[in-house]
């Protein structure tokens, strides 16, 4: 089956079953119409009225009971279906959106709308013709079949258009009766004698009421009034969705829910915007965002933001402004997609296809480096922009596709974990995280973990309070084990009857997110701005535990009452404070920003998981222990030009073979020394694109001795809290395929890790780094998404190999040589060179310690004065 039709049979059933859902629609339709044929019958004269009939040209005569049997009939299936037809779509339109925003056609909506209109009328339209054979037998069964669902077409497009231009329910019903009671009252003559009035043929039921009478009467087929009434029908079925259309917003979803804040032809509409929204278009700008249709995608992704939890505008109010946007696109894409799993009772499969297709669309939008969808747009962007895993993406499509076509349960807390850790940041957390750290500021490794606790924290909190929807679509997300426990099943959720232990269960909960929250105090501790930012929000997330624990019962109300004033007034508080801390803490002129490993993955236990498989460093074999240095002394980053194996060898009368292997020896020192110091970064210089150039038995020597020191079965280096990361070269082939894939899957397997990070930079060139940046970014312009004239050294900075590693504080060359050949030269801008004598080989980790130390007592000043 075409996609094409597979939407519209979605689209088809979705409206069918909105319309089953509106029981009092169907009450009426089976009990009122016959009731009210009874009536009419029954209480009202036989009594002969005149009544004109165009189709024959001349008065006839029919009974004042039988007539307004047929007025008052057409009356009740038009006010019927004229009102199912409204709240159907109005109800709908939220929906619709997402279809859309899914890429479902709008014509395929349109068409089901139209389709279930056409349904509704026929089937109503026959109903009461049976119901009227129970008292007299029509002359024309067919003709007062096309007669009533006629009356019932009109006004249920009626309905339609009604629901594209009035948001009240109750304005709606009001509107249907009024003009229902006008068009079809007049038009009966037992009310109004003159019902043959030239002025009421303009009247919507004219053509119907004209064709019931003559249905009940003769033979004859009255084509004009039915034609009329089609017209009228047509008219108004068409209008609705046009005026959906033209208006934008409720009908085309997010495509349109924001009206450009420019465009092409809206330069004044640009600057109107911009004047209205000044602190918006601020950030929008220094974020490089000025295409008008990125902004859309944004400040669509921004809305969604803020018709989330008090938490999520929380969250995003106190990160730094810089990278604002980009939460707000991985949020409005998480929220999407979330819309899109919604239950809407039209099965798994369906749900599993919007989702698939949205997630889908995305990964070939990635692949174009555009969108024509806004959300999706905005995301591409922000992949672009900021330099996001597209691995990570892909793993939390992959759980999103998962989700939607089946619901998801956990079975203990470790599934619990696993689950949030893949979704609730979506794509590889370090990069977007360790953007907060913002320049000059560097957020430790060690943050990851606490990063996690927080997350899991703020999830546990977030499915407490949504406890009430999950319940009633009946997948709770919460541990089986936990509900076990307290003995708390979904079903009693969802009836609100949870049993006695359910307070129990939600304190207990409450006490576990505390407790998460507690090994989260120490996010960002080194920097003020990102620490005063996390505080707030664990404040704030007390306070919300707070209340979720004085009335649990509340958790299965939906009630959500607003936020008191001590949120509000703690989150400003905190607002002001962050704000302040940057005021303090500018960057300093450093454009990488910080480090920070993705979640790791749950294990069994639930406490704080550093690395309890792994080893300590092997001490130095002289037992020398690291000098004591104060945190802020402590460079972040380090990198060695392992300089003299050749040298080394020479002197000891070896073959230049055994210096690498030596030198292989001291790197493995060199690092245990800075995993004992506390340092979070190293990268060491280990084959220079100029080294193609050696001899070729000399590139063998050097490149097995690396890809022998990154087996992780043999090195014990492995086997310490060492997370591996590859500077280079990656698309040129010089490198072997097998010492390739060695390094991506050591890098894989230890990319959780948060002592150390390891950047071995291998085939590189300071030049090749950065003529690839260049790559990225005239790629990124050329689609559209990068003003040339706005590009700042923040941009370049994005596609470095290792963007989020935080500037070379101290670069260190052995062998007594005094040059940087080519290496780190965009991060080590404002690095301390420190040359040493010793070649390579006859290094250990006392050189680090001793380097470390000269840095930590080096004036910085970066430019600036004291
Ligand atoms: C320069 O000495 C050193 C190298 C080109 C290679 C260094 C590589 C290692 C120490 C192994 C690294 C291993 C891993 C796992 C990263 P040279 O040959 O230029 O010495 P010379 O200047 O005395 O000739």
């Amino acid at each position: 089956m075409s996609w094409w039709w597979r939407c519209l049979r979605t689209a088809v059933r979705h409206a069918v079953l909105e319309q089953a859902r509106n029981r009092l629609a169907l009450a009426l339709v089976v009990f009122f119409v016959p009731l009210w044929l009874w009536l009419a019958y029954r209480v009202l004269p036989d009594t002969p009225v005149r009544f004109f009939l165009r189709a024959a040209g001349h008065p006839v005569s029919t009974g004042a009971n039988t007539v307004t049997q047929l007025s008052g009939a057409l009356h009740s299936i038009a006010l019927i279906v004229g009102f199912m037809m409204f709240l159907a779509t109005s109800r709908s339109t939220e929906f619709d959106r997402r279809l859309v925003t899914a890429g479902f056609p709008k014509v395929c909506l349109l068409l089901a709308k139209n389709t279930v209109l056409l349904l509704s009328a026929v089937l109503t339209g026959s109903y009461a013709t049976v119901w009227l054979c129970f008292f007299w037998r029509p002359e024309r069964l067919d003709v007062m079949v096309a007669a009533f669902a006629g009356g019932a077409l009109t006004y249920g497009g009626a309905g339609i258009l009604l629901a594209a231009v009035l948001r009240s329910e109750l304005a709606g019903m009001f509107l249907v009766i009024m003009v229902s009671f006008v068009d079809l009252g007049l038009q009966n003559p037992v009310a109004n004698p003159a019902a043959d009035s030239p002025l009421l043929r303009g009247l919507p039921a004219y053509g119907a009421m004209q064709s019931a009478v003559s249905a009940s009467t003769g033979t004859l087929t009255p084509w004009h009034q039915l034609l009329l009434s089609g017209c009228w029908a047509v008219a108004l079925a068409m209008a609705g969705p046009l005026v959906l259309t033209l208006r934008g917003g409720r009908w085309r979803g997010t495509l349109t829910l924001l009206k450009r804040p420019g465009g092409a032809t809206g330069t004044g509409r640009n600057a109107a915007w911009r004047l209205r929204h000044p602190v918006l278009s601020l950030i929008y700008r220094r974020a490089g965002i000025t295409d008008p249709a990125l902004v859309t995608g944004y400040e669509a992704c921004r809305r969604l933001v803020r018709s989330s939890g008090p938490m999520e505008i929380a969250f995003t109010q106190l990160i730094s402004a810089r990278v604002r946007p980009l939460f707000w696109a991985m949020y409005g894409y998480v929220r999407v997609i979330d819309d899109l799993s919604d239950d809407t009772g039209d099965g798994d499969q369906d749900r599993a296809a919007r989702v698939s297709a949205f997630s889908l669309a995305l990964e070939a939008d990635l692949r174009q480096g555009r969108s024509s969808d806004p959300v999706r747009g905005a995301l591409v962007h922000a992949v672009w922009t900021w330099n996001l895993s597209s691995e990570g993406l892909a793993s939390a499509n992959a759980v999103f596709r998962m989700d939607a076509a089946r619901q998801t349960e956990f079975a203990n807390w470790d599934e619990w974990h696993t689950y949030w850790d893949t979704l609730a940041f979506p794509f590889d957390v370090s990069r977007p995280t360790a953007l907060l750290g913002a320049p000059g500021l560097f957020l430790a490794p060690r943050d990851a973990e606490a990063l996690r606790r927080w997350n899991h924290a703020f999830n546990l909190i977030d499915c407490l309070g949504d406890l009430h929807q999950d319940a009633e679509n009946g997948c709770i997300k919460l541990p089986a084990t936990v509900l076990g426990q307290y003995g708390v099943t979904a079903e009693d959720l969802r009836l609100k009857q949870p049993g006695a232990q359910f307070a129990t269960m939600v304190h207990a909960l409450a006490g576990q997110a505390r407790e998460w929250l507690g090994q989260a105090a120490s996010i960002g501790a080194q920097h003020p701005p990102v620490a005063v930012a996390f505080r707030t929000l664990v404040e704030l997330q007390h306070l919300e535990l707070r209340r979720i624990e004085r009335n649990p019962q509340a958790l299965l109300d939906g009630r959500r009452p607003p936020h008191p004033v001590r949120f509000q007034y703690t989150l400003l508080r905190g607002r002001l404070r962050v704000a302040r801390a940057w005021q303090r803490h500018r960057p300093t002129g450093s454009v990488t920003t910080a480090v920070l490993p993705a979640p790791r993955p749950a294990a069994a236990d639930h406490g704080p998981r550093t690395s309890q498989a792994l080893l300590p460093p092997a001490p130095h074999p002289g037992g020398a222990v690291p000098p004591a240095l104060s945190g802020r002394r402590m460079p972040q980053h380090v990198a060695i030009i392992m300089d003299g194996n050749g040298r080394w060898a020479e002197a000891q009368g070896q073959v230049r073979s055994a210096g690498h292997h030596a030198g292989q020896h001291a790197l493995r020192d060199v690092i245990y020394g800075a995993l004992e110091i506390g340092l979070p970064c190293l990268s060491v210089y280990a084959f220079s694109t100029e080294n193609w150039a050696r001899p070729a038995a000399d590139i063998e020597t050097v490149l097995s001795v690396v890809s022998s020191g990154l087996d992780m079965n043999t090195e014990e280096l492995w086997r310490r809290d060492v997370q591996l990361r590859w500077s280079g070269s990656t698309d040129d082939g010089r490198l072997p395929a097998e010492l390739v894939d060695r390094i991506h899957r050591t890098t894989r397997a230890t990319r959780e890790r948060t002592g150390l990070i390891l950047n071995v930079c291998l085939n590189y060139g300071g030049r090749h780094e950065l003529a690839h940046a260049a790559r990225a970014l005239a790629r990124q312009a050329a689609h559209g998404g990068l003003d040339p004239d706005r590009i700042t050294p923040r941009h370049l900075a994005r596609h470095l190999y290792q963007p989020d590693l935080p500037d070379v504080d101290l670069l260190i060359r052995t062998s007594g040589e005094q040059r940087t050949s080519n290496f780190l030269p965009w991060q080590s801008t404002c690095a301390e060179y420190l040359f040493l004598d010793p070649l390579w080989p006859d290094i250990d980790r006392t050189h680090l310690w001793a380097a470390i130390s000269t840095y930590a007592t080096r004036d910085r000043r970066l430019g600036t004065t004291k």
